[in-house]
Parts: C-alpha cells; structure tokens; sequence
C-alpha cells in the first residue's frame, strides 16, 4: 500500500515523521481525503495549492478557526473586514522597527540562560533556553511584571497541553485563570487613568508611556475598531492569540534548529566558523522543520480541485511544511542545507502568506539567531546526549526535550 492511502493525519506513524507521507501525498495525493472523521477532512501538500489557498480568503475562510473542529474565537480568527481591524492593533508591536529596537534587550535575556547554563556541563536545551527564551520576550512585550513570569508560563503551557485533549473542557481552568490574570492587569491601567482623572472613552491625551505603561496591554485597552472601544473579552481573545500563537511555535523552532545542527556535526562546525551563517541556518530550519506543520481552513463555496469536488465548509490543511519541500520550489529539498541563498529560502510557508502571515515572523527570528549566536560562541563541543522526542499536537512540530552536553 503506497504511503498516501495510509494517511492519516493523527495516526502515531505520522506524527513521529510526517514527511515521507507528505512527499508521497505530494506526488500522487495532492488533496487527500481523510474518511474517519466526523465532516470532510482534506490536506493539501503542493506548494502553489497551499499559496493559492492562503491568498483567497474569500474561498478560504478562517471563520471557522485553523483546528480541523469548528469553532469561532472571532478576532485574528476571522476574516477581512473584521480581521483587518483586529490586525492593524498589533501592526505596531510587532513592526519591523519596533522588533530590532530590542534587540539589545533579548540579548541580555538570551546572556543570563546561557550563564545559567554555564553553571553545568550538560542539561536538556529546551528547558533551559528553548523553552523560557520566547515567554520572558513575549512577557516583556505585552508588560506582564517579571514575578509573575513563571505562573505565567504554567498557564500557558496548561493550555496547549489541552488543547490536544478530545474533551474541552481540559483547558478551561488555565485559561480562566489566565484570563482573571490578563483582566487584572488591565484593572491596574484603568485605575491608573481613572486616578489620573482620565475618561477612557475620551483618550485626546495619549496617557500611553505616561500614565499607563508603554505596552501591547496598553494598548489594546485604549484600542478601537470600527469607531468603538473593544469589549473586555475582545481584549482576552487578542491577548491570548498572541500568546498562544508565540510561545511553543519559537520554542520549537529553537529546538529544531539545535537538533539538525547537532544531528549533523558538520554543519554546527560550518556555524561555529562563520557566523554570517546564522542567518540562513535559521531560515533553513524554519524552512526544513516547519514548527506549525500547517493549519486548516474552511472553503465558503464548493471546489473542484485534482478532479475532487471538495463540498462547502469542508475542513482542508495548508500543510505549509509540506510545501517547503516542494521540489518545484526548493532544490534537493531533503536535506538541511546552508548554501542555500536566502532570498530562495524566504519563500518558505512557515509563517503563512497573505492576511495571516504571521505578525511575530520578525521577532521569532530574531530570538533564534541571538541564540543560536550566544551558544554557539560559547559552547564550542556542544552536542546531543540522548534521542529527542516531539512534542504532541498533531499540528505542531518541536522537540519536547534536547539533552545536550557543552563541557
Ligand atoms: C517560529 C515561530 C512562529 C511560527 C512558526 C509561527 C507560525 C504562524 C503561522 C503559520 C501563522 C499563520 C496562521 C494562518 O495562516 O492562519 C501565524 C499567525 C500568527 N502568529 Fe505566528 N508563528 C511564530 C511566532 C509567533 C510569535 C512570536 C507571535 C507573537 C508574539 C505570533 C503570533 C501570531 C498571531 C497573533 C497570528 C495570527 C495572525 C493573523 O491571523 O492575522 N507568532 N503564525
């Protein structure tokens, strides 16, 4: 039996390597049907199919959210016009500018773990930096005081390690939790204003850096869209697609970055070397390791595709990590390679295209190459100690665990 009929996406085969079954489904599957489910469940793998979708948002909606279940978080999730309002209140967070302004900041978080792991000669590399790195940045963007770190990072890996459970009712007290938290910090900044005698509905003197401080909380409790204020749960959905968007996703490419690095010893010896290399080196594991393996949409009309009619509001996965190793795109797309130009690289899916690129490309990317910097300046013979295994959503790919030894 060809590797295409026996796909199935949540099958354990799968999980543990999906790629051989992606480039069968590539070449002889490009829209495969998945039967066992409760509605119509497609994935598709070739890269123009997968670009196609994700840029007809008219077709392809995210109404639905990205998960092969219905349902509707509204938002992020959701398409223009609302999704554009939604989208322009973190433009600024996230721009371009505003990332490399903090540049020196991660550094210094980046400095402090790789300290703290200097302190030993081995230990487990998601733990001590993979993991914390992208949570301590994410806490400093949305201001979330440092004492309450740690039991911030509690909830929100509660959450994803719910989010794969069949019953939803798993991540329901993490998430009200962290919700009472989020709404706490936003009662912080609407006493200051009120204290300040400010009406928050009458904002003609920006309090922002002044009053309140200057971040991504600010920000969406003073934010409008469509000319009103955003309801306090509008306000936690935001918050939490942020958050749960961010955190594992960075994590995973830090780890996935450091396992085909050490997988392969001569390729960390190439970094170690020259560093104008770690640029690419991350945008090939972005490539190589997609950490979202793809997310689903739900198509608003009947399609007919490969000679499959594909019924309205059918469930159909962009597999963006299948994508980046279509050979019609990527040369010898097998195997990890840093002589790769980066212009070519960049057209990597891993972050989505369209609408829904994703807003903290810019920002991921950067904790990776100061990572990836700091060790490998510093650990020289770092190396793999044991087997990593990956983490477990279905739709996600990472390492749950890097043991590594530097001494
Ligand atoms: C390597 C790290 C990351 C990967 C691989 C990744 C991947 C993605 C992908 C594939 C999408 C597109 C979703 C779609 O088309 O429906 C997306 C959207 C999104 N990402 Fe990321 N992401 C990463 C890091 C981050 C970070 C650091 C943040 C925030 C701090 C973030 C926040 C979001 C949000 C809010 C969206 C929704 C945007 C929208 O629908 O308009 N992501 N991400």
């Amino acid at each position: 039996m060809g590797k295409e009929q026996r796909y199935d996406p949540f099958s354990a085969e799968i999980l543990d390597d999906p790629f051989p079954f992606y480039k069968s489904l590539r070449n002889d599957c490009p829209l495969h049907k998945h039967n066992d489910f409760s509605h119509p469940l497609y994935t598709m793998t070739r890269y123009e199919d997968v670009a196609e979708m994700l840029t007809d948002v008219e077709t392809w909606s995210s109404h639905y959210g990205q998960m092969p279940r219905y349902s509707v978080q509204g938002c992020l999730f959701s398409d223009p016009p609302e999704h554009t309002w939604y989208r322009n209140l973190i433009q600024k967070s996230f721009a371009p500018r505003h990332v490399a302004s903090m540049e020196d900041e991660i550094t210094v978080l980046v400095k402090e773990l790789v300290d703290e792991m200097e302190r030993e000669s081995k230990g487990d590399l998601h733990d001590a930096l993979a993991c914390p790195l992208p949570v301590l940045v994410i806490a400093k963007i949305l201001g979330i005081p440092t004492k309450d770190i740690d039991q911030f990072k509690a909830w929100s890996d509660a959450q994803l390690a719910a989010s794969k459970s069949p019953n939803a009712e798993d991540s329901k007290a993490p998430r009200e939790a962290m919700n009472s938290y989020l709404l706490e910090q936003l009662d912080i900044r609407r006493s200051a204003l009120k204290n300040a005698g400010l009406d928050i509905n009458d904002m003609s003197d920006q309090p922002i850096g002044k009053i309140i401080p200057d971040d991504v909380i600010s920000g969406i409790l003073l934010a409008e869209v469509d000319n009103r204020m955003l309801s306090d749960t509008e306000r936690l959905v935001m918050l939490n697609q942020l958050l749960v968007g961010g955190n594992e996703t960075t994590t995973s490419l830090l780890t996935n970055l450091f396992w085909r690095l050490l997988s392969n010893r001569e390729l960390y010896e190439q970094i170690k070397c020259d560093p104008s290399l770690y640029t690419v080196a991350v945008e090939e594991s972005l490539r190589f390791d997609a950490p979202v393996l793809g997310l689903y949409r739900t198509n608003t009309s009947d399609i007919d595709l490969h000679g499959i009619r594909v019924p309205e509001r059918s469930k159909v996965m962009a597999t963006y990590a299948a994508a980046n190793r279509d050979p019609n795109i990527f040369e010898d797309p097998d195997t990890f390679r840093l002589d790769r130009e980066l212009e070519d690289l960049r057209k990597h899916l891993s972050f989505g295209l369209g609408r829904h690129f994703c807003p903290g490309a810019q920002l991921s990317r950067l904790e990776a190459r100061l990572a990836l910097q700091e060790v490998a300046e510093r650990f020289p013979k770092l190396r793999l100690t044991t087997k990593s295994e990956r983490i477990e959503p279905f739709l996600l790919w990472g390492r749950k665990s890097l043991p590594v030894a530097w001494d």
